[in-house]
């Protein structure tokens, strides 16, 4: 199908296909062509202009966005969008007064999660988690990273990561898989960490690499979970069956994961609620995409990453949902542009690079989305009629999409 978009109030985030990603200072640069045109063909971005240079094209259908913004879809980098059932519960304990430590130490938290996935059959994991997909795509995100983490056994940590192929065969967007294995110690290692890591390199990981089933690799490195010594011990693990580290770091502590990261060349560091300058320092001249992640911020009332710090090293820097059932239970990309401009004091047009072109890097997929660029793939969000794209992130809370094209077609 050649599809001709014309008469585009705005066209943003308009970059050459080369840029793979944009540092602090370029970020608050966002490339755009008012009063523009977008040609399609299939399912890449071919060609597009100003208005009054519309050149005569042969089209099928010519689509007519006066007043609308086209911009490229979100890129979210890091979710675990497979989980079964919800922590509604928690959520009202920590409303009265427990904290988010309190109610894992007692077998909640991540626990809960994986127990309840324990016993959920992979058929119904597929239903829950495809429609959260769903939800999140008609948000206009366009591809997406789940992580495994939930199961903590050999078999659940299996059936997330098949559920995980299995959406990415019926999906059309770009789903990227990591392991997450070491996610927390399920309750039957209590006091044999090392036991439990033993396992998951062992018995899960060769399984994991048997099957194909993740790109990334991921641990949640921090006090009270895993130390630097098993970040070291499991990503090296991990580089043998050619997984590429993406990890959480720095939620709550400072405890070297950043620079863990940095020497087993993580693609990402994700979180950095709690960045030491020594922490920013080290980010520098490294090709290691730092992420933020304030709907967690959010949802548990902890710091947020120091964006502007970050951004002000000189350092790249891109924004994902997290969306889990304990800690982010929201996959609304729209909310954390906004989030990121109200709490972490980004401008709209440091948000906007930091949720496309820098979220695409942190997945590796920054040759074919995150950016309006001929030969990329047609990932795109069509607004309804706003008045500018800082609206986005202004009016928060509301839905200022009217559609979401993916490798060239409507999703509604
Ligand atoms: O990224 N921090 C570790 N893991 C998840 C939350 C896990 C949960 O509470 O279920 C996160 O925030
Ligand atoms: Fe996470």
């Amino acid at each position: 199908m050649r599809l001709l978009f014309i008469n585009i109030r705005e066209l943003i985030q308009v970059r050459d296909a080369s840029v793979e990603k944009v540092s602090g200072l370029e970020m608050k640069k966002l490339p755009k062509i008012p009063n523009a045109w977008l040609f399609i063909e299939d399912d890449k971005i071919s060609d597009f202009g100003k208005m009054e240079d519309l050149p005569e094209i042969q089209v099928d259908q010519t689509i007519d966005l006066s007043g609308k913004i086209v911009l490229p879809s979100w890129c979210d980098s890091h979710t675990h969008l497979v989980y079964a059932g919800n922590r509604e519960q928690e959520f009202v304990d920590r409303i009265n007064g427990l904290t988010y430590e309190e109610i894992a130490n007692r077998g909640g938290g991540i626990l809960n999660s994986a127990k309840t996935l324990n016993e959920t059959s992979e058929e119904e994991l597929y239903k829950q988690s495809a429609s959260r997909l769903e939800e999140v795509i008609k948000l206009g995100t366009g591809a997406i990273e789940i992580k495994s983490g939930y199961g903590l056994t050999k078999e659940g940590e299996l059936k997330i990561l098949r559920v995980i192929k299995k959406l990415k065969e019926n999906y059309n967007l770009p789903v990227k898989a990591t392991f997450l294995g070491a996610h927390a110690l399920p309750s039957e290692y209590k006091n044999r960490k090392e036991e439990y890591l033993t396992m998951v390199i062992e018995e899960i990981l060769p399984a994991v690499a048997k099957e194909d089933l993740a790109e990334y690799i991921d641990i949640f490195c921090e006090k009270g979970y895993f130390s630097i010594e098993d970040t070291d011990r499991l990503l090296e693990a991990g580089k043998k069956y050619g997984l590429q580290p993406k990890i959480h770091v720095n939620q709550f502590n400072s405890i070297g994961g950043v620079q863990a990261g940095i020497a087993h060349k993580a693609l990402s560091v994700d979180h950095l609620e709690v960045m030491t300058p020594e922490d920013i320092k080290s980010l520098i001249g490294t090709q290691t995409m730092p992420v933020a992640l304030p709907g967690c911020s959010l949802f548990l009332s902890i710091p947020y990453t120091p964006a502007r710090a970050i951004m002000e090293a000189g350092l790249p820097l891109a924004l994902a949902t997290d969306f889990n059932p304990g800690s982010s239970p929201s996959g609304n990309m729209n909310l954390v542009v906004s989030l990121a401009c109200i709490k972490m004091k980004m401008t709209p047009e440091e948000a906007i690079n930091a949720a496309t072109i820098n979220a695409a890097y942190a997945m590796d997929l920054s040759k074919t989305h995150g950016s309006i660029s001929r030969g990329k793939k047609a990932n795109f969000i069509i607004t309804k009629k706003i008045p500018s794209y800082a609206y986005l992130p202004y009016s928060f809370g509301s839905n200022a999409i009217e559609d979401v094209y993916i490798n060239g077609k409507s999703v509604n």
